[in-house]
């Protein structure tokens, strides 16, 4: 049986590059900060410890990451990597496996970490590496004659022949806590930077004759840290192809994989249709045959099959049942439930609305707190009056219930089943089934009007 495994994620670094307020880690890729990405992986891989070792702006990154199994060190210093392992070091179990990971990498792959964590043993350390066409910058990568890994040596302080190693340090790396315990007290900063360098334990695991096991990421990006916003949105672009790739090999076909945004968890059936510039955000999930139009916003929602959302619709936290068609322009706020075929047309905006079976609401309508029975047809302009300014009121309107244009519906108030509102009322009570209602003053015509007249 393998030791368990404790991550600790080095998140101190200030990132003055991005020339922001926020905290570098607290910046997002794909709508969620880099920080708690690297967080998701450690709970991937079923760390029994997670360790977040925070300095800047360390009570902005609590604040936004209040998960409770995390175990904070505070480096109140940036003195270098090494010194940041060891302010996590105390909450850190002997006899366990250490991973180091950077909050500021968010793309590492948990498959590569199983590959690292799987080469440690007490006898060996296990060392993340990739080979760069362009080195600079990155801590190199020093092999013997034998072909095993010796040491690193950071860029500042490396000869013109060791910056000429393409092989260079990820950060990443995996070793039993017990070496990491005794080599960590024996660190000097006496370097070109002044720094406690984490990397110089791999030259005391080779002295005391630990195998240096290498790991190497199946893609660059894995490993890619972020330092600038140029950076974070080149990261951004991979993780996108990346979700798009694996869309259409789910059977999605994407207009132009290079223009969806997915942040958050979208799952979708067979022969889903997504149109350019659609944008996922949190849980959304698409049945077989759903077809989004373009420049949409979907957040939070479930889309059985065969719904169709046409162009530049907005829908948040709503269930639509199969068949149902939204849009042009329509807009969906959470708690609207579409039962099947029903239809949201252009400039419609429902809210906390059950729309039952076949009902329509096809232009320029607010619905909101309402239950609507079946073949409801709400005419344009229909608004439900749903607040008084202080509170909210529910409108109902039963089964096969016809609205006619331009109707205000003053909540709360109820219509029952197959009754007619009459185009232009203001309806302020019950309306009984079968009734007609109508609510608005009475047409007069005046004979032989006579219009103003222009004087000359
Ligand atoms: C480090 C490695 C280098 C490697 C490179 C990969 C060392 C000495 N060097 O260099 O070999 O090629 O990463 O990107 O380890 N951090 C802290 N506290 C500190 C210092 C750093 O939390 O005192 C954090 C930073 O926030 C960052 C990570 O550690 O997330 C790496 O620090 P950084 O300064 O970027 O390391 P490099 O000098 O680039
Ligand atoms: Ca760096």
């Amino acid at each position: 049986m393998t030791a368990p495994l404790h991550v600790i994620i080095l998140a101190a670094g200030q990132g003055s590059r991005m020339k922001s307020r926020l905290p570098k880690v607290l910046h997002k890729v794909a709508g969620k900060p880099m920080l708690h990405h690297v967080i998701d992986t450690a709970r991937s891989l079923g760390a029994e410890g997670i360790h977040g070792v925070i300095g800047h702006g360390a009570e902005q990154v609590r604040a936004v990451t209040p998960a409770s199994d995390i175990h904070w060190a505070l480096q109140e210093q940036q003195l270098g990597t090494g010194h940041a392992v060891a302010q996590a070091l105390p909450a850190v179990p002997d006899g366990v496996i250490a991973l180091v990971l950077y909050g500021d990498v968010p793309l590492i792959n948990p498959e590569t970490l199983v590959a690292l964590v799987s080469r440690v043993s007490e006898r060996s350390l296990g060392l993340l590496t990739v080979d760069l066409d362009n080195p600079e910058g990155y801590g190199r990568i020093l092999r013997n004659d034998q072909g095993r890994v010796i040491a690193i040596v950071e860029q500042k302080d490396a000869s013109e022949s060791e910056k000429a190693i393409c092989e260079v340090n990820t950060g990443i790396l995996a070793v039993h806590s017990d070496h990491l315990k005794r080599w960590l007290p024996q660190l000097s900063n006496s370097n070109a930077q002044g720094e406690y360098y984490l990397t110089d334990i791999i030259a005391m695991a080779a002295d005391e004759g630990l195998a240096i096991e290498v790991a190497q990421p199946s893609h660059e990006q894995e490993v890619q840290g972020v330092n600038n916003r140029l950076q974070l949105a080149e990261l951004e672009r991979w993780f996108q192809r990346c979700e798009a790739e694996r869309l259409m090999s789910e059977g999605a076909t994407l207009a132009d994989p290079a223009r969806i945004d997915v942040r958050g968890e979208l799952t979708v059936g067979q022969d889903v249709l997504i149109d350019v510039n659609v944008v996922f955000e949190g849980r959304v999930t698409l049945g077989d045959n759903v077809s989004i139009g373009p420049n949409c916003m979907i957040r939070d929602a479930s889309l059985a099959d065969n719904v169709t959302v046409y162009a530049n619709s907005i829908i948040e936290g709503a269930e639509v049942a199969e068949d149902c068609q939204i849009g042009p322009f329509a807009r969906l706020r959470p708690g609207t439930r579409l039962a099947r075929t029903a239809k949201i047309g252009n400039f419609v905006e429902t809210k906390k609305a059950d729309v039952g079976e076949g009902s329509k609401i096809n232009h320029l309508s607010y619905v909101g707190d309402a239950t609507l029975g079946r073949r409801v047809n709400v005419g344009a302009g229909t608004i439900t009056c749903n607040y008084d300014g202080v509170n909210k009121f529910h409108t109902v309107l039963g089964d096969n219930v016809f609205v006619g244009s331009n109707t205000a519906l003053v909540a709360p108030v109820s219509v029952a089943d197959d009754a007619v509102i009459g185009a232009g009322s203001t309806i302020t009570s019950d309306v009984a089934e079968q009734d007609l209602a109508v609510a608005r003053a009475r047409q007069r015509n005046i004979k032989g009007w006579k219009r103003p007249e222009k004087k000359a």
